[in-house]
């Protein structure tokens, strides 16, 4: 038997408005039409007044407790991935403990941009199997499009808000049993200029705004995602045929088609949901995720594959039995 962190359940939430390419295009020099053809995205939600990255992740975090059955009393320690904090400080995870009834425990958030999900997942697993708690809430909640300058149209169009959670719970299981089998994390701070934010309070002493050379991104993004996939299914001793479902990082349907075919995956295992949520950092793995657990895609037993990349850069995947 091993003591392995468990999927218990999952949560999400988005903003109530939702935004669809033609509506941005009254105000924005592009087109429907540029938006599908580069990016898959058709929609995307906006945080509107009253709603922020604390108040999404409490609503997900909310639906994660009840589909795993527990309280915010039974949470030892949480684990919130975001790069668009409610305030610099304290902690967005502070927040969401005081709001579900977790205090006394552990919580913090973890900035890791788009990869920040896969950081937090790796960072909650390693705290549950050392002991230091026995439930955990890991979350991803962004309100990315506050980052965004609305004059540069070729970032503006591509980024949405929204916030997803699940519930992990340290177990010990047997070796063909449920549990996180493998999370790989890797970060490559050379690659700074190509993606970051133009303000912070250490340097600007604003917020600043989301910058991005998208098609030099785009070409890292498939070598590295590649790569990581393959080396944490390899540390499994799993094949790619093995996997049921691939829960990538939401950043760009032709991202997704051609890290499945440098795999070898077949496009029907890849989940997408781009083409409404836009990229949403590193609430899209968690998003996605809940969005195959409640419409039946994701089954007991399946073996499921978390990927994502971001700004930094930083990169990782985990491996999961449910
Ligand atoms: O989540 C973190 C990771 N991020 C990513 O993975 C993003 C990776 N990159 C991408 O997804 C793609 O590179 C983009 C979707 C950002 C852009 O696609 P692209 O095929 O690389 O286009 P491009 O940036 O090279 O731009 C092509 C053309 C340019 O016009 P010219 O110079 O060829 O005349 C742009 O000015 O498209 C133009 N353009 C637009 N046209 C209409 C750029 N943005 C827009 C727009 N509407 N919104």
């Amino acid at each position: 038997m091993t003591r392995r962190s468990v999927l218990a359940g999952t949560g999400s939430a988005l903003p109530k408005r939702a935004v669809s390419n033609h509506e941005l295009a009254k105000t924005v020099d592009t087109s429907d039409e540029w938006i599908v053809e580069r990016s898959g995205i058709r929609q995307r939600h906006m945080a509107g007044e009253g709603e922020t990255t604390s108040t999404l992740a409490i609503e997900a975090a909310n639906k994660a407790l009840a589909a795993a059955g527990v309280s915010g009393a039974d949470i030892g320690l949480i684990v919130l991935a975001t790069t668009t904090p409610d305030q610099t400080f304290p902690a967005t995870a502070t927040i969401v403990q005081d709001a579900i009834g977790a205090n006394g425990g552990i919580a913090f958030d973890v900035a890791a941009v788009c990869s920040g999900f896969l950081y937090a997942l790796g960072v909650a697993d390693s705290m549950l199997r050392a002991g230091m708690a026995q439930r955990a809430l890991v979350i991803g909640a962004e309100t990315m499009t506050r980052l965004l300058d609305w004059d540069d149209r070729a970032t503006c169009v591509l980024f949405g808000d929204g916030a997803g959670a699940v519930v992990l719970e340290a177990r010990e299981v047997a070796g063909e049993g449920p549990g996180i089998l493998a999370t790989h994390l890797h970060a490559d701070g050379a690659h700074n200029e190509l993606l970051y934010v133009d303000g912070g309070p250490s340097t600007t002493q604003t917020v600043g705004h989301l910058r991005m050379k998208g098609r030099e991104v785009f070409r890292h993004a498939v070598a590295n995602l590649a790569d990581v996939l393959a080396n944490v299914l390899a540390e499994c001793g799993l094949e790619t045929s093995d996997v049921d479902w691939v829960i990538p990082h939401q950043a760009n349907q032709r991202i997704l088609d051609a890290t499945a075919r440098k795999l070898g995956l077949p496009p029907e295992k890849v989940v997408v949901t781009v083409d409404r949520h836009a990229n949403t950092s590193a609430a899209s793995v968690p998003l996605a995720l809940d969005t195959a657990v409640r419409d039946g895609r994701v089954k007991p037993g399946d073996l499921l594959v978390l990927e994502a990349m971001g700004g930094g850069f930083t990169w990782g995947a985990s491996v999961i039995r449910v």
